[in-house]
């Protein structure tokens, strides 16, 4: 079966997802575990999906790039200039200070992003479908658009910790209003690096924000308190599972000590009258203007 029918099936429309438990849940603690929502078929079509864009990929056209030796600056554009693109990022012990890799493509890419969601065939169709759609909805946000997509590997033995942050420091929108979608294609365990939470974290204040001044970027502090760690409690979640985190929820996960990869899509989602802050990071050309449902 190709990719569209079969992400056809799994198109087909609901009225709602989400109880009324569910969404007391998501509002008390600022996050909602929904286990089963991905079919194991379409995990493994994205996860194909994505080893294609890799293989696809020619590192040596950021080689220098990925060098350590005082390269922060095209590394910064590169970041920059990926929110109307699908670029690469390296997992850091993957890369000597010559840019070189030192293990196999495939087991050195830390993540790649951020506008597949519209620009590759398969993960636009996964992405704006009327499942999601109907979650994000459910979740309390009316006529969403989709700001950002990731796909993130965390590879064996070298993935790298997330330290803990709010979505909302990165992504602004009128009263951080943002919802995070973050869909386990591979089972996510304590182990090879599965996301923590402060349960009931969203009801603090952001913290600091990454704002973008033309080319470049600083962070605004309001809150120095560190974050309360003994809070955070482990999300080990199955393939197929979703965890929708609000914007504000502070989250983070730790290095995969595994041999297990951690595979996982996010998404990121806006409300259509957000007028788009200029102060984000993530710029898109105005030809290629945010998106929603079908
Ligand atoms: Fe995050």
């Amino acid at each position: 079966m190709c990719a569209a029918s079969t992400i056809e099936i799994y198109h087909a429309k609901k009225k709602s997802i989400l109880n009324a438990k569910q969404k007391e849940e998501y509002q008390r603690n600022g996050f909602l575990v929904i286990q089963d929502f991905v079919p194991a078929s379409i995990c493994k079509l994205l996860m194909d999906r994505a080893n294609a864009l890799i293989d696809n990929f020619d590192p040596s056209i950021v080689k220098t790039i990925f060098s350590t030796k005082d390269q922060k600056h095209a590394k910064a554009k590169y970041f920059l200039d990926s929110g109307d693109k699908i670029h690469f990022f390296f997992e850091e012990q993957a890369i000597d200070e010559n840019g070189n890799l030192k293990y196999e493509k495939s087991r050195s890419i830390n993540k790649f992003g951020h506008a597949m969601h519209d620009l590759d065939p398969v993960f636009n169709l996964f992405s704006h479908n009327h499942k999601i759609a109907t979650l994000i909805t459910d979740l309390g946000m009316h006529d969403p658009l989709l700001m950002q997509s990731m796909y993130i590997c965390k590879q064996p033995h070298i993935g790298g910790e997330v330290t803990c942050h709010q979505d909302a420091t990165y992504l602004h929108a009128k009263n951080n209003n943002i919802i995070g979608l973050w869909f386990a294609l591979e089972d996510a365990t304590l182990e090879n690096g599965c996301l923590w939470v402060i349960p009931g974290g969203h009801l603090g204040n952001l913290k600091s924000k990454f704002i973008r001044e033309n080319d470049t970027t600083r962070l605004e502090v309001y809150d120095e308190t560190p974050w309360s760690l003994d809070k955070m409690v482990p999300l080990e979640v199955t393939q197929g599972s979703v965890i929708a985190l609000n914007g504000l929820l502070p989250h983070m996960s730790k290095e995969n000590t595994s041999s297990r990869s951690r595979h996982a899509y996010t998404l990121h989602a806006i409300p259509r009258e957000t007028e788009y802050p200029s102060t984000n990071w993530l710029q898109r050309s105005a030809d290629m203007p945010f998106i929603g449902f079908l």
